[in-house]
């Protein structure tokens, strides 16, 4: 109780203004919590602005074509934030008539909301007693209450929800959220906090102990698996070749270039060995100008080895696919790429 009480005297000074903090419109709610989720909140801001003024209400969102939602959410990454959002919006649309669902459970049900964030909405737009638990969280009650089960495990995240509902201030949840993230978020940092001027530093085990450093804990230590990617920047006088992400796999339905991925990297000769690359190229009528621009490109878990072949060849001598698409190079901002794709694109045109 103690614990609550001092968390949201501590937020009543220290917080940010946020804009999704002024409304309990729970669209914006929701779009500001997905796009937090692996965004920084300066980072995010303007994006938050951008969608908002695109698709001010759910029914616009619903309305618009997944190529726009996709478009305005380009630099962010993690698109299928982007493409559940969508889809839940065109449930809320029809199954709900446009109006958010304002029951826990309901929320739940919406494709792309998992027990964080429907937590989020059911407490900041309907002051439901639903804890929020994200990394933030975990941090804090690990520390403060020296809990060294895994975070990432089952049992470990039974035990830190138990404990979250046992805190959560059952008059003020909307509050006790806000106020407990962003207490983990500002004050109980990940690396060197500051807890000599924390307002929990007399009751806090960890500071006691020494073991800010090592809580929280986890159990799984995930490598990045590498990718190699080798893109084929195929020009035909004003023309290149795009093509639209359609498998199962990272950035789908957005654009990047014809693709040979291979399992380290290559020159262009070994780039002409591969089968891939006959896939592409049916005839022999084409060049490469000068050496591969090579970016490297870090997602949560795959770096991916980008090599970008610049090509001169006729587009007819190309096997086009149902995925490809030829367009002019002044028109390439109107489609959506990858991050990636954006920072080698700022490269060919300066
Ligand atoms: N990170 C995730 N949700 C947040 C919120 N509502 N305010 C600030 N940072 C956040």
């Amino acid at each position: 109780v103690d614990f609550s009480k001092n968390i949201i005297r501590w937020y009543n000074t220290h917080k940010r203004d946020l804009p999704w903090r002024e409304t309990s419109d729970p669209y914006l709610v929701w779009l500001s919590e997905v796009i937090l989720q692996q965004t920084r909140v300066e980072q995010g801001l303007p994006y938050f602005h951008r969608f908002v003024d695109a698709f001010p209400t759910v029914d616009e969102l619903a309305a618009a074509s997944e190529d726009e939602v996709l478009k305005h959410w380009q630099g962010l990454g993690y698109y299928s934030r982007a493409r559940n959002l969508h889809h839940a919006a065109k449930e809320i649309s029809s199954r709900w008539k446009g109006k958010f669902p304002s029951d826990y459970k309901d929320i739940l049900s919406l494709k792309g909301i998992g027990t964080y964030t429907a937590a989020a909405i059911a407490s900041f737009s309907f002051n439901l007693p639903h804890p929020v638990i994200d990394g933030n969280v975990y941090r804090l009650l690990s520390r403060y209450f020296g809990i060294s089960s895994p975070i990432d495990s089952t049992n470990g995240r039974k035990e830190f929800s138990e404990l979250a509902h046992r805190l959560i201030d059952l008059e003020q949840p909307a509050i006790y959220n806000q106020a407990i993230m962003e207490f983990g978020s500002l004050q109980c940092k990940p690396s060197s906090p500051d807890c000599g001027s924390c307002p929990l530093m007399h009751s806090c085990v960890a500071f006691k102990k020494g073991l800010t450093g090592s809580l929280p804990v986890k159990s799984k230590k995930m490598k990045p698996s590498d990718r190699y990617f080798n893109y084929l920047v195929i020009l035909d006088s004003e023309n290149i070749l795009l093509n639209r992400r359609v498998k199962q796999d990272i950035w789908k339905n957005m654009y990047d270039f014809p693709l040979v991925e291979s399992s380290s990297e290559l020159n262009t000769t070994q780039l002409l060995q591969q089968d891939g690359f006959r896939d592409i190229f049916t005839a022999d009528s084409f060049s490469f100008e000068g050496q591969p621009v090579r970016l490297k490109h870090q997602l949560t878990h795959q770096t991916i080895h980008a090599s970008f072949f610049r090509m001169q060849s006729r587009h007819h001598d190309i096997s086009i696919t149902d995925s490809m698409v030829q367009e002019d190079v002044s028109r390439l901002s109107s489609y959506a790429v990858p991050r990636l794709i954006e920072k080698y694109l700022n490269f060919l045109v300066t």
